[in-house]
């Protein structure tokens, strides 16, 4: 694999990506329709390993200039997140599905022979029983659009016959945090350290329900694992990603940040019940793939508290830091 294109290369993760890719020597194509702008790639134009194309992947056109002579494609473009999704049902299927599948489609035909898919464990839902961890064979129960598209394009790549050249991997991301090329302040982990760094009150809902977690850079690593990774150990196949041992309630993660902001003004919401409550193993990519997260969520608080404290941020609530 020597020549990778990066759907939605501009984003929160794919920035990373992109930056991780070009450190490891390899070229880079991205199509990005820069949504929230291209701020966060714009220096790895002096890289001759860099290329970008803009459009939007709904165009097929544009995909298949993108895709020609590529080896690997990870595809993250996309509309992401429940809220996001929601805003128009019809954008959020053309965009995540039909182009998707276009995208998936065209590098098959074009002899592109791995494809990364950026799933999430929110296709997991909530768990059935409380005490149990997730694996990659538990029940899919998306209860946003935004999960049941991802759970839909998973579909797709499964049911992809298996004489194809394109080998399709999964991977199901933990909930994301940490700073990136394009920061994110709508993350839960990102978004509970900026207010209590700018000492404002933090409202919590909810604070005993479950997620798994991961640092951007590990997601983007895992990325690369999947494009390196001999074929017979990912091809049709699908892992979590993230750390078995970095599974946090909203109240673990408050306990967290408290360390780091003592004075930090928390009111607490009851809630009962919240449909995306769920810890995940991730014991899977680890023993197959060899990989180990190099990020803790502590490492991600201490990261977002010194840079939206020093000023590395004119208006970390600018919207661009957000998805919708
Ligand atoms: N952030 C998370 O917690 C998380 C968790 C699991 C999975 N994922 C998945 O990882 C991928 C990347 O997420 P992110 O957090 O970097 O999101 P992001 O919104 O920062 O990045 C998405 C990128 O896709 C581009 N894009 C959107 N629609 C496009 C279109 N029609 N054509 C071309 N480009 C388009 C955007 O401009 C943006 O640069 C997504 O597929 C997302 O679903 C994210």
């Amino acid at each position: 694999m020597k020549k990778v294109l990066v759907t939605g290369g501009a984003g929160y993760i794919g920035s990373t990506l992109v930056q991780l890719l070009l450190d490891k020597g390899y070229f880079v194509r991205v199509l990005d329709n820069l949504s929230f702008g291209g701020e966060a790639i714009v220096d790895l134009f002096n890289n001759p390993n860099f290329e970008f194309i803009k459009g939007d992947i709904r165009d097929v056109e544009i995909q298949r200039r993108a895709i020609q002579g590529m080896d690997a494609v990870a595809h993250l473009a996309g509309i992401v997140g429940d809220p996001a999704c929601a805003i128009d049902k019809d954008l959020t299927n053309a965009v995540n599905l039909e182009a998707s599948y276009d995208t998936y489609r065209l590098s098959e035909e074009m002899g592109v022979k791995r494809f990364v898919f950026a799933s999430t464990c929110s296709t997991y839902g909530k768990m059935a029983d409380p005490e149990a961890f997730l694996t990659e064979t538990g029940d899919l129960s998306p209860v946003s659009l935004y999960a049941e598209t991802k759970v839909q394009f998973e579909q797709f790549l499964v049911e992809q016959p298996r004489t194809n050249v394109c080998k399709p991997v999964r991977l199901r991301f933990s909930t994301v945090y940490g700073l990136s090329r394009r920061p994110r302040f709508d993350l839960t982990v990102n978004e509970f350290t900026k207010e209590l760094a700018l000492k404002r009150e933090l409202v919590i809902f909810g604070e005993q329900f479950w997620r798994p977690y991961c640092h951007v850079l590990d997601l983007a690593r895992s990325i690369v694992f999947a494009i390196e990774a001999e074929e017979s150990k990912v091809a049709w196949d699908v892992f979590n990603v993230g750390s078995t041992n970095e599974n946090y309630t909203k109240q673990m993660l408050v306990n967290e940040i408290v360390k780091v902001i003592p004075d930090a003004v928390i009111k607490y919401v009851k809630r009962d019940e919240d449909p995306r409550d769920y810890r995940v193993n991730c014991d899977k990519i680890e023993k197959v793939l060899g990989f180990k997260i190099q990020m803790t969520v502590p490492d991600g608080i201490k990261q977002i508290k010194q840079s939206v404290e020093e000023g590395f941020f004119n208006n970390p609530d600018d919207s661009k830091y957000k998805n919708i």
